[in-house]
């Protein structure tokens, strides 16, 4: 059997990205080039004809027409970033079709764009033909090595120095839904942070569904209102800020809380050794978190920090429903950021260590 045009790394990158850029060309050798949605099932890439201007008839589309009078298509899928360490690229040349409705390979087509795209559920999309482009060559160029062979599978396949350097505090994701199974692998990996004794003293919550991040939301509002308003702050600044937090909170796909478990610890007579036992629990959550944050920047995803739920603990717990042996600590916002940050400097490597000999 040759061997497939599309490799596992292209599929997966494939899979992971959520838009590329399809050129094709008319009949006098005009290119032109499009933004698409796309899905694959490893060997071909499908887009819908989802016929956004109802004027025009799908077929009429540009690009419907290029394809029927020159199926040779050219698609990219790329990442940028200002760390160039995060470069990376596919480039697919192939062959387009349409694939009419009513086929069996059309139905599964419009299943793959539909599980890819929750947008496209209430579209018509399975009334129209879909573009089907069959690869005929592929390349893909990514800065740095590929990670695969350690088994990760990663889509951001850095070496270890560009990873910890390329990630960075997102504030505003997409829309765009985490898979379940990338929150797995993330909050697995972070099992392996170390922690006092070896007894892991933290706990996570998961939050996704919009109610139960609407209630949280609703009651750190209500707490930090009564905060700022303590503070003496404008009502301007309190609207301001409460609209902030409420939108971070509200719109990121994942929310994870980080909670502080010590009934596992060890426990002291006195209160120094006990106050000890709790800091060195309280280091290790941020063990935890940066083991997070690091794999979920390596799988493709980004993360924040919010430490509000320290201020707030009994309301987090309560709206979460939450029992008392959990302290929530910080939430850790998940999801695909909607535009790459600013990077925060960091002090000059003379300024921190203050003691060599
Ligand atoms: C314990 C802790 C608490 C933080 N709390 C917040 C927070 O409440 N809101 C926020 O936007 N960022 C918060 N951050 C993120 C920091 O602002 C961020 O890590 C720092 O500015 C460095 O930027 P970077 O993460 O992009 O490298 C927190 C980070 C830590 C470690």
């Amino acid at each position: 059997m040759p061997a497939p045009i599309l490799d596992a790394r292209m599929q997966r990158y494939l899979i992971a990205h959520r838009v590329a850029r399809l050129t094709t060309v008319d009949g006098a050798g005009q290119p032109s080039v499009v933004p698409i949605c796309y899905a694959t099932d490893g060997a071909v890439i499908y887009s819908a004809l989802d016929a956004k201007p109802k004027r025009v008839a799908p077929t009429a589309l540009r690009r419907v027409r290029n394809i029927l009078t020159h199926p040779a298509v050219a698609l990219v899928v790329d990442d940028y970033a200002e760390w160039w360490a995060d470069l990376s690229h596919l480039i697919v040349r192939g062959t387009a079709s349409l694939v009419a409705a009513g086929t069996a390979e059309h139905a599964a087509a419009i299943a793959l764009l539909r599980d890819k795209y929750p947008q496209y559920a209430a579209m018509p999309i399975a009334e129209q033909p879909v573009i089907a482009i069959r690869p005929t060559t592929a390349r893909f160029w990514a800065a740095t090595p590929d990670a695969e062979e350690q088994g990760a599978e990663p889509a951001r396949a850095l070496d270890f120095d560009a990873l910890v350097r390329g990630r960075r505090s997102v504030r505003a994701f997409r829309p765009d839904p985490v898979p379940r199974a990338l929150i797995e692998r993330v909050l697995d990996a972070a099992r392996w942070a170390p922690s006092p004794h070896g007894r892991q003293p933290w706990r996570f919550a998961v939050i996704t569904r919009p109610e139960r991040k609407a209630r949280l939301a609703d009651a750190m509002g209500d707490t930090w209102q009564a905060t700022l308003a303590m503070d003496n702050e404008s009502p301007a600044v309190v609207a301001r800020r409460l609209a902030n937090s409420h939108a971070r909170i509200h719109d990121a796909p994942v929310l994870i809380l980080l909670c502080l478990y010590t009934a596992d610890l060890d426990h002291y007579p006195d209160p120094d050794r006990q106050a000890a036992e709790t800091t060195m629990a309280i280091q290790s959550l941020g063990a935890a978190a940066q083991t997070l944050l690091l794999t979920a920047y390596r799988l493709g995803l980004d993360g924040g920090w919010m430490c509000a739920p320290l201020f707030c603990p009994d309301t987090v717990r309560g709206a979460l429903d939450l029992p008392p042996t959990l302290v929530p600590h910080a939430l850790l916002p998940l999801g695909y950021a909607a535009k790459d940050p600013k990077r925060r400097p960091r002090l000059p490597l003379d300024d921190l260590i203050v003691h060599w000999d």
